[in-house]
């Protein structure tokens, strides 16, 4: 569970960068409270972000598929995870990989330093720690590496001895939200993804159209890499964050191996503190077989995913 008190903060921009073709990495700074509050941020949370006011880029910078979706207002905030925090002196730099899929994401676009917004977070509950595991599976499929990423983060400060391996999925090359490493070199000791070497941790890469890495799914290359690897599955855990196929296929898995498996759901949202129902998940009871609805933003977005009912 997260343990800092949420609030609705404002947060400088301090750099946005393009990473990928519609990929960026957005940091914020927070100060005061709200560098306390999102210096205590558990990999998995999130914050929802006002980019209501946000101007939007000039048309011709404006993808042609997105351009009539553009003129929409935006009257919800929307939610983010965040791929990394920093506590500085009197600070938190807290930051957001994002892809533009829409009107507010391509608003995010023409931040830049010395822009401010208003967030509201953190945001419900987040991964748990692998107290007792040996080796942390990090497994995430197209914009679901952010969290992953601070959560790699965190287990390589406070967990040292525990290994980790990432995974990271998506349909092409060019969707995948990471610098690649391709050399020989890199390739040979499995460092390939930029973003997870520098923590010391390797990585595979699955694409659908082969164009890096593993041809298929990442769940099929984490099936490869289990059943290689020659480590008792109770001293395994995975982490999934992705689209809600990939995280039901991850449950399968897990469980058929035996495997522990945290999720993080991505539901549509719109309050973000379990008040509008919106963002509903059917999760399972104990025994009877009955089924009861959680809200993702307020009991998730991170589930044990034995308590999950996938939608089909
Ligand atoms: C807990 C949580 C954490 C998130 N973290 C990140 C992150 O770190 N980086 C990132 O790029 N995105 C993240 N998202 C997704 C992000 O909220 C959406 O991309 C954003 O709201 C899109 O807004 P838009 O106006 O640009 O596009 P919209 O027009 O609102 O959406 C564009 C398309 O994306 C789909 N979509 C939007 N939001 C979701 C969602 N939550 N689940 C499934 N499909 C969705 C819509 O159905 C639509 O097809 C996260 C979502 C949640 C719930
Ligand atoms: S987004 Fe409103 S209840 Fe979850």
């Amino acid at each position: 569970m997260g343990t800092s008190k949420k609030g609705q903060f404002c947060a400088a921009v301090s750099a946005n960068r393009q990473i990928g073709r519609r990929c960026y990495r957005l940091s914020l700074a927070f100060e005061g409270t709200g560098a306390k509050a999102f210096g205590e941020l558990l990999p998995g949370q999130f914050a929802e972000v006002d980019l209501s006011e946000v101007a939007l880029p000039v048309m011709e910078k404006i993808p042609q598929d997105l351009r009539d979706a553009s003129k929409r207002e935006i009257i919800l905030r929307r939610p983010f995870s965040f791929c990394d925090v920093t506590v500085q002196r009197n600070k938190t730099i807290a930051e957001i990989l994002y892809c533009v899929v829409g009107p507010a994401s391509l608003r995010m676009t023409t931040l830049s330093a010395g822009d401010s917004v208003s967030v509201i977070g953190p945001l419900g509950n987040g991964f748990s720690m692998p107290k007792g595991k040996k080796t942390a599976l990090l497994l995430a499929g197209g914009m679901g590496a952010p969290p992953l990423l601070h959560l790699a983060k965190v287990i390589r400060r406070d967990y040292p001895k525990i290994e980790c391996v990432a995974f990271a999925g998506a349909k092409t090359k060019e969707e995948l939200p990471f610098k690649l490493r391709l050399d020989k070199a890199s390739i040979k000791s499995g460092l390939v993804l930029d973003e997870f070497a520098k923590y010391k941790i390797k990585s595979f890469v699955s694409t659908d159209d082969g164009s890096a890495g593993y041809t298929g799914f990442v769940t099929d290359c984490l099936v490869q890499w289990l059943d290689e690897c020659g480590l008792k599955e109770k001293d395994l855990i995975i982490y999934g964050c992705g689209p809600e196929a990939m995280l039901a296929r991850a449950a399968e898995i897990a469980d058929e191996r035996k495997i522990d498996c945290q999720v993080s759901m991505e539901q549509m949202m719109a309050c973000g503190i379990g008040l509008c129902q919106s963002c509903a998940v059917e999760c399972k009871t104990d025994g009877s077989g009955e089924t009861i609805y959680k809200m993702c933003c307020k009991d998730g977005p991170v589930f044990d995913s034995r308590e999950l009912v996938f939608k089909k």
